[in-house]
């Protein structure tokens, strides 16, 4: 390890030092969530089950609650519900990363573990720079730079990042998400046999490749994999236009089912689909466990929006990882649903059976409080329209005429403002909400939609009530979660 490593990781845990007794008093500490020590948090990154422990790496910026010169921090699990934080695992130490050791991915290889990411580096005129680097671990905890592997393509900007490897037959891939010279968003395929030579195979998606026009101005994480007898690109676009419900925050994150032709390296593909209709979630990267399950983290933020309003800057953290997901996809949609380790933590059940909700707000028994699930189950279709209020904070509404799903929430940046995120739902069956000290997360019918945003009620509201336009009988089921 370089003296320069050495001097940022050590200043990196005299932050987390400095500031640990600030950061834990914060009321705000998620409890079943995953968390920067100190400092900002962003993408999930280098996701893998290795040697029968999951690792989740994340972006990391331990001297501020802004972005900048990123370090991966590192976290395991044999579980997906109890984690371990380690020694941090790259370090911009280098001359090809020293303004960030950005977003990457993991692939296991003879029993090794290779890290992929890109190489961040702005020179005195802030131009920038981008190089995809290999590290190699023989364990999975100490790391070893390898070097460039990857030099910026011809016809690309310099915004050409997010390596995702997998290998297929005889080839390992590498996916990169990118803008082209003529300022678009793409997703461009690379090929390798060794891990260290990479071939540049095309740009397989992105405006005017097929027949998409113009997408954004820049693609960022994408993630290609096969699930259900499917092919999905996940990718998080930038400068997508609101339309109607669409899009309504800074950057999306969404999916394209289609058909990756290797031979010609091109993805046909149907429309884009928003992955979360809630206000904070974005970058999210897949793994494939050995149970053959499709897992998924996202980042439970969002980048440059209001970030400086987020009441736990205050204490020297901000942002989080989502709960861990399980996708899915059945005719032709993908869906998510919280992993099944998580009822672990689920503690104090309580059941309410063939209950009739009406235009009274009721609230239930062991229905309350800061972190814990509930799924409430329609034994009929709702016939008026269905109000969740959760701790004066977090509305859910299902309007059967409108056919349509609103989470509003109180803003966090003048603690008043109500603001609105929608999406259709044609028929409400189930609602599954997890909620921590300051999250939410909605899985609706069945992984079919999903809501994710940050609340941060205050301290003595911890309750939840449930009212019906029309008498409408349903199953209500709870658990406090630890
Ligand atoms: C997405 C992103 C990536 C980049 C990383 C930097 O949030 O902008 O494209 O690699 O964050 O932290």
């Amino acid at each position: 390890m370089s003296d320069r490593d050495k001097q940022l990781r050590e200043a990196a845990y005299q932050e987390v030092e400095t500031h640990k007794s600030l950061v834990e008093s914060d009321r705000f500490r998620l409890g079943y969530h995953l968390m920067p020590p100190v400092g900002l948090l962003n993408d999930p990154n280098g996701f893998i089950q290795y040697k029968g422990v999951y690792h989740l790496f994340y972006q990391w910026n331990p001297f501020k609650t802004e972005h900048g010169a990123k370090f991966w921090g590192h976290y395991t699990s044999r579980d997906l519900v109890n984690w371990e934080h380690h020694e941090i695992a790259l370090a911009p130490s280098d001359w090809f990363d020293k303004n960030g050791c950005y977003s990457g991915s993991a692939i296991e290889h003879n029993g090794k573990m290779y890290l992929f990411y890109t190489g961040n580096v702005k020179d005195e005129h802030n131009n920038r720079e981008s190089y995809q680097v290999l590290v190699e671990s023989e364990d999975g905890f100490t790391f070893d730079k390898k070097g460039v592997v990857v030099e910026l393509p011809e016809g690309y900007t310099a915004h050409f990042r997010d390596p995702k490897v997998w290998k297929r037959d005889d080839y390992f891939y590498m996916i990169v998400g990118a803008q082209s010279e003529d300022l678009t968003g793409k997703a461009a395929l690379l090929r390798s046999s060794d891990l260290y030579k990479w071939e540049h195979l095309g740009a397989i998606a992105g405006a005017h490749v097929g027949s998409l026009e113009d997408f954004g101005y820049m693609w960022e994480c994408p993630d290609l994999f096969e699930l259900d007898g499917e092919e999905v690109l996940i990718l998080s676009p930038q400068g997508l236009e609101p339309e109607g419900m669409l899009y309504q925050n800074i950057y999306q994150a969404g999916y394209f089912i289609g058909k990756m032709d290797y031979e010609n390296a091109r993805f046909d593909h149907g429309e884009f689909v928003e992955m979360d209709r809630g206000f904070e979630f974005y970058a999210p990267q897949t793994t494939e466990d050995d149970q053959g399950r499709r897992l998924l983290f996202g980042w439970l933020g969002l980048p440059e929006e209001r970030e400086e309003d987020h009441p736990t800057i205050e204490y020297k953290w901000i942002h989080a990882m989502t709960l861990p997901r399980e996708l899915r996809v059945k005719d032709g949609k993908l869906y998510q649903l919280p992993v099944e380790e998580l009822k672990k933590l689920r503690h104090a059940e309580v059941i309410y059976q063939n209950v009739v909700l009406n235009e009274e707000e009721q609230a239930f028994a062991g229905i309350d409080g800061e972190r814990l699930e509930y799924e409430l189950t329609f034994n009929e279709n709702p016939s008026g329209e269905v109000t969740i209020q959760m701790r004066n904070h977090a509305t859910i509404t299902y309007s059967p005429e409108k056919e349509r799903l609103t989470l509003s929430r109180i803003s966090f940046v003048d603690g008043k403002t109500i603001e609105e995120r929608h999406c259709e739902i044609s028929e409400l069956k189930n609602l599954r909400v997890f909620l921590d000290s300051s999250s939410i997360e909605i899985f609706v019918n069945d992984g079919a939609e999903v809501f994710t945003a940050r609340i941060y009620p205050d301290e003595n509201e911890k309750n939840i009530t449930f009212k019906t336009g029309q008498p409408t009988s349903v199953q209500l089921q709870a658990w406090m979660l630890y």
